[in-house]
């Protein structure tokens, strides 16, 4: 387990998050890397990992995608191999990413990993999302500016870069040290020596993956079929003009559509998203039956939620007694208002085990949604 050090959560989110850049010297004390760079070489040659390699020799860079048959061929000069979602592949480093709780699952992406030799890096760069940069093994030197207009580059058509800018933070990154860089703050990380790197990367959907997602939820689920209507309609002076009341009556009927229960199910629904559906489902379903699952929860067996999976569940009222729902990979369960408290319990750990004080209040109910998160892959028991 990964526990982080030498931060208050409060004070980081009052004055950095978003905000400024921050170096957490020693976040983690005694460092240990969840994975080597062979691990992150195997899984750049699966073809369902997304990984590439940027590599700079002399003036002239280079980026080739994955999956790599032979790696070696690419590895030239001064090169990073920069590998997606490694937590969805390696229990260690969900497990990683899981120190960062303190910021919503819903807000989080993935686990990027890099592996570099000495000098290298991705060049001068902003990102448009937040992200927490563990120093793995090695160490490298990180210069972070503040957002401001710079001069964009495109060395190679896959590498957008920027000429320079003025840096605020200039330190050596060691084992175990962290460091916070808040959307749009320029940054540059060389490597010293061969180095390791895991970037915790934060999701912040724009109006138009929001807009584009809701009209498929609407469209999916044949909702919002509604029309425009004008039986006060008046004669006018040119036949091609909207008038200003008819666009307000747009408006309207838009703005109408926000009001409605659908409309935060599609929240929840949106943000539960995380992980290929396809993928997933034939990686992960199993096929146990409700006995199986109820006599392991009934013999103290950990579940593990699979990797990458966000459950979340919009807040309620507390006085709420209403059925409690919430959303994984896009779909919703329910369950009665007095399994409420074991299932928040369960969708707040990656690792869940029913002692025996809560045994009696494990209803029926909650053993058959065991079974069918399990046989859906959402979470595996210990074997
Ligand atoms: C890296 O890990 O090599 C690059 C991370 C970044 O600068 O965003
Ligand atoms: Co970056």
């Amino acid at each position: 387990m990964y526990s982080l050090n030498n931060i208050d959560i409060k004070q980081f989110l009052t004055q950095y998050w978003q905000k400024q850049p921050l170096v957490i010297k020693q976040g983690f004390a005694n460092f240990i890397d969840p994975l080597d760079e062979n691990d992150l070489a195997g899984l750049s040659q699966e073809p369902s990992v997304d990984s590439r390699i940027v590599s700079q020799t002399r003036n002239s860079w280079e980026v080739s995608h994955g999956p790599f048959e032979d790696i070696n061929a690419y590895c030239v000069g001064a090169w990073s191999l920069l590998v997606q979602s490694v937590d969805h592949f390696i229990p260690e480093a969900d497990e990683l990413m899981r120190a960062f709780d303190f910021i919503p699952h819903w807000r989080m992406d993935d686990l990027m990993v890099s592996f570099s030799n000495k000098d290298a890096g991705v060049g001068p760069h902003l990102d448009q999302y937040d992200v927490f940069i563990i120093q793995g093994k090695g160490s490298r030197r990180w210069k972070v500016g503040l957002p401001g207009s710079f001069e964009a580059i495109t060395p190679h058509k896959d590498l957008s870069q920027i000429t320079g800018f003025q840096s605020v933070i200039d330190q050596v990154l060691m084992p175990g040290d962290i460091i916070y860089i808040p959307a749009n703050h320029p940054h540059n990380g060389i490597a010293l020596e061969e180095c390791l790197n895991y970037s915790v990367g934060f999701r912040a959907p724009s109006q138009q993956e929001m807009l584009s997602s809701f009209a498929d939820f609407a469209i999916d689920n044949n909702l919002f079929t509604a029309r425009y209507t004008d039986a006060k309609l008046a004669p006018r002076e040119f036949s091609g003009e909207i008038k200003q009341h008819e666009i307000a009556r747009f408006k309207e009927m838009l703005q109408q559509l926000l009001e409605t229960d659908h409309f935060t199910n599609w929240t929840a629904h949106f943000l539960s998203q995380s992980r290929d559906k396809q993928e997933f489902d034939e990686q992960f379903m199993q096929n146990f039956s409700l006995q199986e699952v109820t006599e392991k929860l009934q013999a103290g067996v950990h579940f593990f939620r699979s990797p990458g999976i966000k459950a979340v569940f919009v807040e309620q009222q507390p006085s709420s007694i209403q059925d409690f729902t919430f959303y994984l990979q896009g779909e919703a369960f329910s369950v009665p208002h007095a399994d409420k408290a074991l299932v928040t319990e369960l969708l707040n750990k990656a690792d869940f085990c029913l002692n025996d004080t809560k045994l009696d209040q494990s209803s029926m109910f909650f053993t058959q949604l065991m079974t069918t998160l399990v046989n859906s892959g959402y979470w595996f028991p210990e074997d």
